[in-house]
C-alpha cells in the first residue's frame, strides 16, 4: 500500500505477507480461533495484529450497519443486494486478471486513528455538515435515507458542503464508486481509538485509490490519522487457486 497524502506510516503495523481476518459474534469466539491459528502456525512470525469491534451492528435492507467512533452509522452507501456486491468486490473474468484470481477480491485495510476529543468539541450539526449525513443516516437536503439526494440542485454546497465527506467520496449519485467498505473500530487505550477501515474491491485504482484521492483536502481530514494497513488479495471460494498456484 503505498502512502497518501497524510498518512503516517508505522511500518511495524503495515503491509505483511498473509493477512488472517478473524470475525465472530463474541470475542471469546475470536479468542479461541486465533489460538487455533496461532498454534497450527507456528513457524509463521505475526508482524502485526489489532482487535476490532462493530457497535450496535445491524442490517438494513441487506446492508450491514454499525457505529464508528464518530457516533455516525456507517453502511448505508453499501449495496443493499449481494448481486451488486459481488459486482463492485470481485474480480471478472475479463479484467485481465490471472484465471485463479477470477471471484477473488482486492482487500483495503487502514487504521486510522480518530481525534475523537477534538471531534467531540464540534456541535452535531459541524460533525453532520463534515459527514455530508445525518448522524442517523439521514440526508442534509432532506432526501430519505435510502434515496439518493440531489447534490446537482445544491452546486454552492449550501445544504451538503462541497468538502463533506460524501459528497467527494461519491458524487455521482448514479455511479457509486466500485467499493465494498467493512470496518471495524478499535480502541486500543489512552485514546489511541479509530477504525480499522476496511474495503473489498475487483480494481485498487477504480476502487479505493480513486476515492481516496478524491477525499484529500476534505473537511474531516484534520481529524484523520492513517498509521498502518496494508493492501491484500481474497482468493476466491474453494481451493482452485491453490492448485493453480502449486
Ligand atoms: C476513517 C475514517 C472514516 C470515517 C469516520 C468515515 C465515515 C463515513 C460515514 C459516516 C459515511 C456515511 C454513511 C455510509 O454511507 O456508510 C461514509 C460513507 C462513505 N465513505 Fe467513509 N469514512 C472514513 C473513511 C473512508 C475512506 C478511507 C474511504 C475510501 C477511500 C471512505 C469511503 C466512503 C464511501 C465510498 C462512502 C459512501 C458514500 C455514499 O455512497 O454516499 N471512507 N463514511
Amino acid at each position: 500500500m503505498p502512502s497518501f497524502p497524510g498518512d503516517l506510516l508505522d511500518g511495524a503495523h503495515s503491509h505483511g505477507d498473509v493477512l488472517l481476518q478473524v470475525a465472530a459474534h463474541s470475542k471469546a469466539s475470536v479468542r479461541q480461533a486465533v489460538e487455533r491459528v496461532l498454534e497450527a502456525s507456528a513457524d509463521w512470525r505475526v508482524r502485526w495484529r489489532i482487535d476490532g469491534f462493530r457497535a450496535d451492528g445491524r442490517a438494513d435492507g441487506g446492508r450491514a450497519l454499525s457505529r464508528n467512533p464518530f457516533h455516525f452509522t456507517e453502511g448505508f452507501g453499501n449495496p443493499g443486494s449481494e448481486r451488486e456486491t459481488a459486482d463492485r468486490a470481485l474480480v471478472r473474468a475479463d479484467q485481465g486478471e490471472p484465471a485463479w484470481a477470477v471471484g477473488g477480491s482486492y482487500q483495503v485495510v487502514r487504521i486510522v486513528r480518530l481525534a475523537t476529543e477534538l471531534w467531540d468539541k464540534d456541535s452535531v450539526e459541524e460533525q453532520e455538515d463534515i459527514i455530508g449525513r445525518r448522524r442517523d443516516g439521514r440526508w442534509l437536503d432532506g432526501t430519505p435515507i435510502r434515496e439518493e439526494p440531489n447534490f446537482a440542485a445544491d452546486p454552492a454546497g449550501k445544504l451538503t458542503p462541497l468538502d463533506s465527506h460524501v459528497r467527494l467520496a461519491a458524487p455521482d449519485r448514479r455511479n457509486p464508486p466500485p467499493i465494498v467498505r467493512r470496518s471495524y473500530s478499535y480502541d486500543r487505550g489512552d485514546g489511541d481509538t479509530g477504525l480499522i477501515f476496511s474495503c473489498f474491491q475487483r480494481d485498487l485504482a477504480k476502487g479505493f485509490e480513486a476515492v481516496q484521492k478524491r477525499l484529500e483536502g476534505e473537511a474531516m481530514a484534520k481529524y484523520l490519522l492513517t498509521t498502518g494497513g496494508g493492501y491484500y488479495f481474497v482468493p476466491p471460494p474453494g481451493d482452485e487457486w491453490i492448485k493453480a498456484l502449486t
